[in-house]
Order: C-alpha cells, then structure tokens, then sequence
C-alpha cells in the first residue's frame, strides 16, 4: 500500500517556489545523510520555472541550495542535438547549470545527438559507474522529480509503447510514435520506484482529470504509465497547483 500525499498550492507561482523549497530541503536532507545528493530531474515546462527561481540572484534558493553537493542526472531526454529547442538537457543548462556554480563533472548527460540505443547504453554505464553497481544491482537515486503528461505519462514512459516492459536495464530507448520526438531515452521504471524520494510536480488544468485517473481510477499501467510509480520506500509525493489537484479529494 501506497501512502500517497499531496500538497497542493494556490497557482503555479506559489508551485514552483513550494518545488524549489522542496528540492532544497530533500537535497540538504540526502547531503546531510550521505555527503551528496545524486537527484534525477524532468524536462518539459513545468520544471522550468522551479529551475529558474532555484537560481535568480533575487530569490533566497541560490544560497540556500548545496551546489557543490548536487550529482545531476535526467529521468528521460529526447534524441535530439544538445542545443535543440527539444532538448531536457537544453532547459536544465540555460535555467539552471549557466547560472548556478555547478561544475560540468557534476552533470550526467543523456547524449541526446547519439544513436538512441548508443545513447541508452552510455547513459546506463555512466550511472552504473557514478553508483559504482555491481551486476544486476539497481541504482537508488536520492530523489526524482517526475512530471505527468496529460496522457498518463511520466518520464518517457508513455502509454503502449515498450519502455513499460523493461525491467532489467537500468536505461533504454524508447520508441514514441505519438509524440514530435520519437525517440527517447529514459530510466526505467524499476529504477525509478527504488529512489529513496520521488515526488511529481503537476500544474494546470488540463492534468486534472488524467491525475484524477492515475490515483483513482482502475490499475491500467499500460493506458496510464504513472500507475507504475510505486515507490518501494511506501511513499509518493505530488507537488500540485490547485488547477492540478481539482478532481482529487480535499487532502
Ligand atoms: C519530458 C518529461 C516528461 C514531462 C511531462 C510533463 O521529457 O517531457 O520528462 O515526462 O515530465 O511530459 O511535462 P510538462 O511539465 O511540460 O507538462
């Protein structure tokens, strides 16, 4: 049993600020605990903000965030160029590493431009170093933050395609026809329940009633991916908006 919580803000303003005292917090926490905090992040438009309030000079975060403790990894990426406007790692480098003090060595990459397979491979032996894994070991990331597309998805796991049926590789390429970037390469689901904190940050309107289903609905991992987040430390956490969090029960 899933002991589910969310914390529901008033618009998406007081999110990305709730997101990056969150971050904050559960990075010191895993600092704290065992001298560095390995985190995986999402792309897509959501995080963004919280990425860009975690570094504006104006805002408190910038001094209060670790920096130099941070070992930044991607739940998924597109396959596309380092520069491309698709790109996660894109995103996280103009809204977060140019205008942080994180050194490059802190950043694990999804090389985006490469063969999806190669890139998958490469990804998965960069972490299975970084974790210093032995054969079949699992990494356990610190915390990953997830987000939820409004088909159910989350990282690049997305509805009927064959990434929700890898359970032994710790990263692969996913083939998505239903989306502009077909290919992606993203953690599996395996990897991603073991992580000792996992929280999803959803905003808007339109993730109403797809949220409503993935906590609610009927056990259908295969039409709504997110069901498959059951993390195995018992706990999950959702970052919301109001928007968000409006067909859900008052928590
Ligand atoms: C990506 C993300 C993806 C994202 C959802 C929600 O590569 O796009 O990893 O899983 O979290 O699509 O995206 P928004 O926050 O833009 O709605």
């Amino acid at each position: 049993k899933i002991d589910v919580e969310y914390r529901v803000s008033a618009d998406k303003s007081a999110l990305a600020h709730a997101a990056a005292e969150h971050f904050i917090a559960k990075i010191n926490e895993a600092a704290a605990a065992r001298g560095r905090a390995r985190v995986a992040i999402s792309g897509g438009s959501t995080p963004k903000v919280t990425f860009g309030l975690l570094t504006d000079p104006a805002q408190p975060y910038l001094q209060q965030m670790p920096w130099d403790k941070l070992e930044l990894y991607f739940v998924d990426e597109r396959c596309v160029p380092a520069d491309d406007a698709a790109s996660n790692y894109r995103m996280t480098r103009e809204m977060m590493l140019e205008r942080s003090p994180m050194k490059p060595e802190q950043v694990i990459r999804i090389e985006g431009e490469l063969p999806p397979e190669e890139a998958a491979a490469r990804y998965e032996s960069a972490i299975r170093g970084h974790f210093r894994l032995e054969g079949a070991e699992v990494p356990r990331f610190d915390i990953i933050q997830l987000g939820m597309g409004t088909d159910g998805h989350t990282a690049s796991l997305f509805p009927h395609t064959d990434a929700l049926h890898e359970l032994g590789r710790i990263a692969i390429a996913n083939h998505v026809p239903q989306q502009a970037q077909s290919w992606r390469i993203t953690l599996t689901w395996p990897v991603i329940v073991e992580a000792a904190h996992i929280f999803f940050l959803i905003e808007s309107s339109d993730k109403a009633g797809p949220l409503h289903s993935v906590l609610q609905g009927a056990y259908d991992p295969e039409t709504l991916p997110s069901q498959l987040i059951q993390p195995k430390n018992g706990r999950l956490l959702f970052l919301l908006d109001k928007a968000a969090a409006a067909e859900l029960p008052a928590p």
